[in-house]
């Protein structure tokens, strides 16, 4: 669970460098093309099938984690709130499911048109490319769907500050040298995803 984990937290920071092109550039057909690469390159589309199965085994252990916790303990505890738990741990299972639910509604967006039909496309040199810039920039004038991507972001911000501590911690790096900078790290890492991805929607919306 961890290194998938690991590998996810990776796939972030690569996905959000990808769209940050899209406010970087002025020209939409920059990030087009480079969504483009992404899409039909082979190694990437080698990279897209270890990252479903990451999602996947992620889930799927998280499932049987959490199943196991509940037959564990199938009475909840009288006093809540007396264990040395951290804030972000407590609500793993909640900032989970919120994001699995950003994730269906975000594919229907973008992936599953793009791989099953509808979306627009735009010729260049002959070349026909998925016009997601459009789409994104035009999805983004919406205050709703501005509202929406920024509470998942936070929501996934939440579950990344534990996650990233967690998977650290299940590969060995426990130590009470090494926690904190681990733990300090996971902010850091969760703050940068979390306002890097949000830049985006504000900055369109707000253009
Ligand atoms: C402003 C924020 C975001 C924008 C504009 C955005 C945009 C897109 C677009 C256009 C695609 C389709 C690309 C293609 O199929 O080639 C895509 C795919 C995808 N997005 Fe996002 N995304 C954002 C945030 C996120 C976040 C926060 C996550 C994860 C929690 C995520 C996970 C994915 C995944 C797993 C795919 C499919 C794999 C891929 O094609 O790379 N996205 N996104």
């Amino acid at each position: 669970m961890s290194l998938a984990g690991i590998f996810l937290l990776t796939f972030l920071l690569v996905h959000m460098g990808v769209n940050l092109l899209i406010v970087i550039y002025d020209d939409p057909m920059v990030y087009n093309k480079v969504a483009h690469i992404m899409s039909t390159n082979i190694l990437i589309k080698i990279f897209e099938i270890i990252l479903f199965g990451g999602f996947l085994l992620h889930i799927i252990y998280a499932l049987i984690l959490q199943i196991q916790n509940w037959v564990a303990r199938p009475k909840r505890y009288n006093k809540a709130n007396y264990s040395n738990t951290s804030f972000f741990s407590k609500f793993m299972i909640h900032t989970a499911l919120i994001t699995l639910t950003f994730l269906v509604i975000h594919f229907m967006d973008f992936y599953i048109k793009a791989k099953f039909g509808h979306a627009t496309e735009v010729i260049v040199d002959g070349v026909a490319y998925h016009d997601f810039a459009s789409e994104i920039l035009d999805k983004f004038k919406m205050l709703p769907f501005v509202i929406f991507y920024i509470a998942a972001f936070v929501f996934l911000g939440f579950h990344l500050v534990h996650g990233f501590q967690s998977a650290f911690k299940t590969l060995g790096m426990d130590h009470k040298k090494y926690t904190p900078v681990v733990q300090f790290l996971a902010i850091i890492y969760a703050t940068i995803v979390v306002a890097g991805y949000s830049f985006i929607p504000i900055y369109i919306y707000f253009l």
